[in-house]
C-alpha cells in the first residue's frame, strides 16, 4: 500500500486499539502487495479474540440498524470496522463499493451467504455457516449478506482497503433490494428498510429467483416489523407509510409462497 501521499488516519472512536489490533492494522498497511488472501492470512496471524474488539461493540442498537457497526480506524486506503450481532441480526444483501479487498473474521457462530448477478438476476449460491474465529477473504466482485441465527450475540472484525486512495474505501455499495427491484448505493451500513437520506443512488432493473426473493423478503418482512414493533412500545405511532409497505410486502410473500 503506498502511504507516502496518505491523508492522517482518522481514528473514528476516540479509543486505542487492542496491541494486538493496532499491530494488524501497521501490518497490512505496511503491505504493498495486499490481496484478500494475504489478508485473510494477516488476520489470522494478529490471533485476536472478541476481546480485542469489545470496545467497538454496539449490541442492543437501534432497531433500524440492521446490526451494530462502528468504525475502528478509517484512512484513504483502509478501513476497520467492528459489527454486533444480536440474535436474529440480517444485513442486507450487499457488495462492498470501492473495496478491493477484505476479510472479516467472525466471533460467533454466524450464518454467510453469497450471491451471483445473472443479468439482472440474484441467485443464491450458498448459504453455509460461518464457525467462530473463522476469516473470510472478501474478493471486490463478492456479493454476500451475514447473519446471526442463533440465540447469542456475537462480534466481527471487517477489514477493507485499496491500493489507491478514496475518500469511502465501501462507498457506493450497493444493497441488492429485491422488493423495490433495484440496487440502492450507501456510503454507510448495509440495512434492511435503509432511510432515505443514506441512499446516495438506485441502479434499477434487479430481480431475484423465488428462493432468493422470498427469503429476502421474509427477512426485510422482520426487521419491519420490529421497527413498527419498537415506535409502538416507545409510544409513537407507527408509520403509515411503512405499514403500508409492509402489506405490500405480505401480499408479495403470499404470491411467491403459491406456487
Ligand atoms: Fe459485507
Amino acid at each position: 500500500m503506498n502511504l507516502s501521499a496518505s491523508s492522517p488516519v482518522i481514528l473514528a472512536e476516540p479509543i486505542a486499539p487492542s496491541t494486538r489490533l493496532n499491530n494488524l492494522i501497521r501490518t497490512i498497511e505496511q503491505d504493498n502487495h495486499c490481496s484478500p488472501q494475504r489478508i485473510r492470512q494477516h488476520i489470522l496471524d494478529a490471533g485476536l479474540s472478541a476481546q480485542d474488539l469489545q470496545a467497538w461493540s454496539d449490541f442492543k442498537h437501534a432497531t433500524i440498524h440492521s446490526y451494530g457497526r462502528k468504525a475502528v480506524y478509517e484512512s484513504r486506503y483502509l478501513e476497520v470496522m467492528v459489527m454486533s450481532w444480536d440474535p436474529g441480526d440480517f444485513s442486507a444483501i450487499h457488495d462492498h463499493g470501492h473495496a478491493q479487498w477484505g476479510a472479516v473474521q467472525c466471533f460467533g457462530e454466524a450464518e454467510h451467504s453469497i450471491y451471483v448477478l445473472d443479468g439482472d438476476v440474484l441467485r443464491t449460491v450458498a448459504i453455509e455457516p460461518c464457525h467462530a474465529n473463522a476469516v473470510h477473504a472478501v474478493n471486490p466482485e463478492l456479493i454476500h449478506q451475514m447473519g446471526n441465527p442463533g440465540e447469542s450475540s456475537f462480534l466481527s472484525l471487517h477489514i477493507y482497503g485499496r491500493q489507491e486512495p478514496a475518500d469511502f474505501i465501501t462507498g457506493d455499495a450497493q444493497i441488492f433490494e429485491l422488493f423495490e427491484g433495484c440496487k440502492q448505493l450507501t456510503n454507510g451500513g448495509a440495512f434492511f428498510c435503509l432511510p432515505e437520506e443514506q441512499i446516495v443512488g438506485r441502479r434499477s432493473g434487479l430481480r431475484g429467483d423465488r428462493a432468493t426473493t422470498l427469503r429476502h423478503h421474509h427477512q426485510l418482512r422482520d426487521r419491519m416489523q420490529r421497527i413498527l414493533a419498537e415506535q409502538e412500545k416507545d409510544g409513537q405511532p407507527g408509520q403509515s407509510a411503512l405499514k403500508t409497505k409492509l402489506d405490500q410486502l405480505q401480499i408479495q410473500i403470499n404470491f411467491l409462497s403459491s406456487y
